[in-house]
């Protein structure tokens, strides 16, 4: 990974959001938290503040969240820090699954998700849908594996100090957005990436479900 590649991918990220919401003010965005999208985050932030951007209509959902956390260090928090505090998205528009019971429901209701952006974890996941979850999975609760929280824990200070149960959307829910974005940043990534697109589709690489989407781009600053 180099610096320039992530700025890169970043800002190639931040563009493919603001090409669909040009074209389509209202669309429903599935947005990741993590390392990886900061500076997408960064560069989505500086547009609307110049007014390049128009959030108004916009509809964000986010692809998951700690259920045992403290309210700083929730994904509702990064996302209101690093993105929804910079632009004019109305904050009833703003989704988070923690608060319903039916988020497929609600993205449903609100037309579908139109763009969704994901990371991978080293493990594989998608949002936090952890080894072994099911292709036909909806938003539900999950207890997080012990490899996530080792690497999230950067964020807590230690291992013992990050969640344990988190809510998310399902491989299904991901899979249905018309279209896909997925970014991956650093050499770490680079095996379980490969291992996803080019071998079998299994539940024991979630990201090997994508393989299935017809529109998925996949962003690597390697
Ligand atoms: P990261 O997380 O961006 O912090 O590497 C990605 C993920 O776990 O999905």
């Amino acid at each position: 990974m180099s610096e320039e590649k992530y700025q890169e991918i970043s800002r190639k990220t931040a563009e493919l959001i603001a090409n669909q919401l040009r074209t389509k003010p209202d669309s429903c965005l599935g947005l990741p938290t993590g390392r990886t999208p900061l500076a997408c985050y960064a560069f989505l932030s500086g547009w609307t503040q110049s007014r390049q951007l128009n959030w108004s209509k916009a509809r964000s959902f986010a692809l998951d969240d700690y259920l045992d956390a403290e309210e700083h260090q929730t994904f509702a928090h990064y996302l209101q820090t690093n993105l929804y505090k910079n632009t004019n998205q109305q904050s009833d528009q703003q989704f988070n699954p923690r608060f319903f019971d039916d988020y497929d429901g609600v993205i449903a209701k609100c037309g579908g998700l139109d763009l969704t952006v994901i990371g991978i974890g080293s493990n594989g996941h998608i949002a936090f849908n952890e080894p072994g979850t099911a292709r036909q999975t909806y938003t539900h609760c999950v207890k997080l594996t012990e490899s996530t929280r080792q690497a999230n824990s950067s964020f807590f200070g230690s291992i013992d100090k990050v969640p344990i149960y988190a809510v998310t959307m399902g491989v299904a829910t991901i899979l249905s957005s018309r279209l896909l974005v997925l970014i991956a940043s650093g050499e770490r990534k680079k095996k379980i990436l490969d291992e996803a697109l080019n071998g079998p589709v299994t539940p024991e690489n979630p990201a090997s479900y994508l393989q299935e989407h017809k529109n998925l781009t996949v962003l690597t600053d390697w």
